[in-house]
């Protein structure tokens, strides 16, 4: 496994593999590794012949600067978990190099950047399009693979690529999740024990909606889960929505559309956790 940190090395070794036909897959991560990114590492080996990670925790996409400041990083520790698997290369570059000079591009995703994440987290999806367009740019990869946990983030790949034309499969892989059911985030190492006690309740809130369809409204269903999260210690709900999962705009019956799934950002503390579940 070789870890390179400039594009020039990248490229050199892309360019190498592309020649000989090579299937190359791509994993994009921030880093802070766990069991979620590795499902990813795995999925990508069984699907290609050579597998290229990325460890770049992107600036552009903190809207939030304290949040980009405590973010986990721990390129040794990372490194030592892929020298499990079969990677053939890290791709690990400075601000510097990946952003030479300001990126002042600007994406249009319609209506899939303005609700949810996109609403709470100005400029987020911006950002993630950007690095995401750069790292395809010069990984030139076969296929990508991201976590579902990051329902709206896949979704706007899946855009950022019909609408730039890349020729990457953009591949959703399953939330990993601990055995207690909290989905597996870098930022869960933030949690105190309290609140790391607290937090498996948004997933079991969500799992028990499941139960809510169709007996009971869109809107007891987002209540429902509302109010448990935020009746439980350390924990606010910033939102809920049960949203349709391709146009990822909120519904407001079980039967607006085919494919529905509630998507939800908790507060424990400061700390932000993710999660969604499909309705149906
Ligand atoms: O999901 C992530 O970890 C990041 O948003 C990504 C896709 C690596 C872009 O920085």
């Amino acid at each position: 496994m070789d870890i390179v940190t400039t594009k020039k090395e990248l490229q050199d070794k892309i360019n190498a593999w592309k020649s000989e036909g090579r299937v190359i897959g791509f994993v994009p991560t921030m880093g802070a590794l766990h069991e979620g990114h590795l499902s990813l590492v795995k999925t990508a080996g069984e699907q290609s012949d050579v597998v290229v990670v990325s460890i770049f925790v992107n600036p552009t996409q903190f809207n939030n600067p304290d949040d980009l400041k405590t973010y986990p990083r721990d390129l040794d520790k990372d490194v030592e978990m892929l020298e499990k698997y079969n990677v053939e290369l890290i791709f690990a570059p400075t601000v510097k190099e990946m952003y030479p000079d300001e990126d002042k591009r600007q994406f249009d995703f319609g209506n899939l950047d303005k609700v949810m994440e996109g609403k709470f987290r100005p400029g987020h999806f911006n950002g993630v399009a950007q690095v995401v367009s750069k790292l395809f740019d010069y990984v030139k990869p076969d296929k990508a693979f991201f976590g579902e946990k990051d329902f709206q983030q896949l979704a706007i790949i899946r855009k950022l690529v019909r609408d730039l034309n890349m020729s990457v499969e953009v591949v959703g892989c399953p939330i990993v999740r601990e055995p207690d059911g909290l989905a597996m985030s870098s930022r869960n190492q933030l949690l105190t024990p309290e609140m790391r006690k607290n937090a498996p309740v948004i997933a079991k809130t969500l799992s028990e909606s499941l139960n809510f369809a169709p007996g009971k409204t869109v809107k007891e269903t987002v209540d429902f889960v509302v109010k448990t999260i935020n009746d439980t210690g350390n924990l606010e709900a910033e939102y809920f929505e049960i949203v349709d999962g391709d146009t990822l705009q909120a519904v407001n019956n079980w039967d607006d559309s085919d494919y529905i799934v509630g998507c939800i950002a908790v507060f424990a503390g400061k700390v932000r956790l993710i999660d969604n579940v499909t309705y149906k």
